[in-house]
């Protein structure tokens, strides 16, 4: 489990990189099959190592805010520069994977309306400068239960970046887009397909 720390603490951290991310998400009124209800858009991205992750990237507190340098990578990587308030900050943690060692991870929440949400799924692929090189392409996370582990229990069992998964976890616990036991349906479900 990675360490929680404040972002006040994060920032006085000597020797440590910075990275921030954010999950986009919105309700949704669209119905998958014609009756089965989306919900909710929440947005992560298939990068280019394969593995699953939010938008954003490497920030140098010295040269710009968390927030500022988080809208500079999400104009690269979604083609909007989504403007990122303090308010969004959801949490800050010292990272333990041994393949990014010395990293403090910034995680972001931030709400908007199904046409903004559109919005910036059109301009990833259009005016987004990362997008088929360090971004392979937006992809929404299904939150529903389909029968044999279909939706969210298969979506789990891929591969995800550093802690990204459990940020999204405690993401969906955050806003409420899950009940608890339906999330630890889906981890529970997820663990046993996994190879
Ligand atoms: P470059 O432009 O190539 O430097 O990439 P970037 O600035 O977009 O950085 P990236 O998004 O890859 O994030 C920087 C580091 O943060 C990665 O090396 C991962 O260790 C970690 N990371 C990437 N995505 C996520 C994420 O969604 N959540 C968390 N917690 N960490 C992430
Ligand atoms: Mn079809
Ligand atoms: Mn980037
Ligand atoms: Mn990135
Ligand atoms: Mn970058
Ligand atoms: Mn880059």
């Amino acid at each position: 489990m990675a360490e929680r720390i404040t972002r006040e603490d994060a920032l006085t951290r000597e020797g440590f990189k910075h990275a921030c991310h954010i999950m986009l998400y919105g309700d949704s009124s669209a119905k998958l099959f014609g009756k089965i209800p989306i919900k909710h858009i929440v947005l992560m991205q298939m990068r280019f190592d394969g593995l699953l992750g939010f938008p954003g990237g490497f920030v140098n507190p010295s040269k710009e805010t968390l927030e500022a340098g988080l809208s500079r990578e999400l104009h690269e990587e979604v083609g909007v520069a989504v403007l990122v308030g303090v308010d969004d900050h959801i949490s800050s943690c010292l990272s333990q994977s041994p393949s990014s060692p010395r990293l403090i991870t910034h995680f972001y929440i931030k709400k908007m309306s199904e046409p903004e949400l559109k919005e910036i799924e059109r301009a990833a692929v259009t005016t987004a400068t990362d997008h088929g090189l360090e971004v392979m392409g937006m992809v929404r996370v299904p939150l529903y239960f389909l029968k044999n582990g279909g939706g969210l229990p298969y979506f789990l069992s891929h591969s995800f970046i550093c802690n990204s998964r459990a940020q999204l976890l405690s993401a969906l616990h955050h806003c409420r887009l899950l009940s608890q036991g339906e999330l630890e349906k889906a981890v529970r479900q997820a663990e046993q397909m996994r190879h």
